[in-house]
């Protein structure tokens, strides 16, 4: 065993956090306030390779593996989460499908682009009668020559807008239930295919979240990915893996909030002294520490099991689960550290505090982590 990150890791993390302090961090406040997508933060991501970390060169990546991908993300959620779910959900709900599903021509046509980050992608499941239970879908898509029509609304799409490329599923048999699901690859300007609502939120408020809706959308035959009813199992397996992007989020907000915290406990001064030097305090930053740690480790453990093609659906609910409630936790013991500044806009701990609530609610919620990790155990 080796708990030590090799040096192309290392490289990645003082690439990455360089990036985020220098080019991210300065406006992640007035982006959150304004809720302000930026998509020269995307553009200078693409420059760094960042948006293709984990695909081949073939197909348009830099050839790296999913942990130095979880680094990136969270490097970049440590300063703003919001930059950092642009860059999981891209990569892991958009990318990774077509990586692992795609015909040679849809990763030229659709997988190069997005690595090279010249495309913005989207994952489109969630229903607004169907989250959690994501196989209760209504979305239909129906053949007709070489084309497929479909019809139907997409709920609290993440890039939504933005993106160019969307992986979206729909009911092709109704009658099958999950078996009749099945995935397609729709992509922004087609007739048909529009936006709608854009979600006003708590957290993460310079990631756009938005309603797509699907109006006799008609997509060459060509963009289904994969068989049909195979959709349910690409859903599933695609957020196996970006689960455990969201648990970098989450390991990358609660350091963010950590850093702030520990910073502000050595210089804050009460009854003579700083406060860090009440054991009340060193106990709380010792938890808050420790939870991090194991959040981290639960997290790259997930991403080097992905990486050598073991199994990672377990490992990875796990990561999720854990970091996602360390990171709620930290948070707003990390405000309670900064006393009444940390109920301010003047410190970023209380926004910190509300974008780690996301972490316990996307890419299924705390609950059905549960669920998928308990379904694990009893099926070992
Ligand atoms: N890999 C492969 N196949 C899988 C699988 C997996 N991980 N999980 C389930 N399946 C297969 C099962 O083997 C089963 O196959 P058969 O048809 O052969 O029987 C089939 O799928 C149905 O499985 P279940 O009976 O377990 O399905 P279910 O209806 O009980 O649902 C669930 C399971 C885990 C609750 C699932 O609905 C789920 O994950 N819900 C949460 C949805 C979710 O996470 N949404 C996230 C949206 S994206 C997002 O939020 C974006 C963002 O963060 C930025
Ligand atoms: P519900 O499923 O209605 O759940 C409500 C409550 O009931 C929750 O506490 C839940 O845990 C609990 N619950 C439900 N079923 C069970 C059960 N069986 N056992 C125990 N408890 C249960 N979706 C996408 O497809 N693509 C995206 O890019 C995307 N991005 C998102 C971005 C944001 C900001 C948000 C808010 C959501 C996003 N989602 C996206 C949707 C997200 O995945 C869902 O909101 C989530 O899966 C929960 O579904 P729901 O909101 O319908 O809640």
């Amino acid at each position: 065993m080796e708990f030590r990150l090799s040096e192309e890791h290392e490289m990645m993390r003082k690439m990455v956090r360089e990036f985020a302090e220098k080019e991210v961090a300065p406006t992640a406040a007035e982006r959150d306030e304004k809720e302000e997508f930026d998509r020269s933060l995307f553009d200078k991501m693409a420059e760094l390779g960042l948006t293709g970390i984990p695909w081949p060169e073939e197909e348009g990546g830099v050839g790296a593996d999913y942990l130095s991908y979880v680094i990136a993300v969270e490097e970049l959620s440590r300063v703003d989460a919001s930059v950092g779910v642009t860059l999981s959900a891209h990569i892991s709900l958009a990318s990774w499908p077509i990586h692992k599903f795609g015909t040679a021509e849809q990763k030229q046509r659709f997988l190069r682009p997005l690595a090279e980050g010249k495309k913005l992608g989207a994952f489109g499941l969630t229903e607004p009668g169907s989250g959690s239970d994501a196989a209760g879908m209504r979305t239909t898509a129906v053949r007709d020559g070489d084309s497929y029509v479909l019809n139907g609304s997409k709920i609290f799409i993440t890039n939504g807008g933005e993106a160019e490329i969307y992986v979206v599923f729909a009911l092709t048999d109704p009658e099958k239930k999950h078996r009749g699901i099945t995935a397609f690859i729709v992509e922004k300007g087609t007739p048909g295919f529009s936006f709608g609502k854009k979600e006003q939120k708590l957290g993460i408020r310079s990631s756009p979240t938005l309603e797509i809706l699907f109006d006799n959308c008609r997509i060459p035959a060509e963009n289904r990915l994969g068989e049909e009813g195979e959709g349910f199992k690409i859903a599933m397996m695609t957020l196996d893996g970006g689960r455990n992007g969201i648990a970098a989020q989450a390991v990358g907000i609660a350091q963010g909030a950590f850093d702030a915290a520990l910073a502000y406990a050595k210089e804050r001064e009460q009854f003579g002294k700083p406060i860090a030097a009440q054991q009340a305090i060193q106990f709380k930053l010792a938890d808050m520490a420790t939870r991090i740690e194991a959040s981290r480790l639960l997290t790259y453990q997930a991403a080097w099991l992905e990486s050598r093609g073991l199994p990672y659906g377990k490992a990875s609910a796990m990561a999720k689960l854990f970091a996602g409630d360390t990171a709620m936790d930290v948070t707003i013991e990390a405000v309670q550290i900064f006393g009444g500044y940390g109920y301010t806009r003047e410190y970023p701990v209380e926004r910190m505090m509300r974008d780690a609530k996301i972490t316990q609610i996307y890419e299924g919620t705390n609950e059905i982590q549960r669920l998928v990790i308990a379904r694990h155990l009893l099926k070992d």
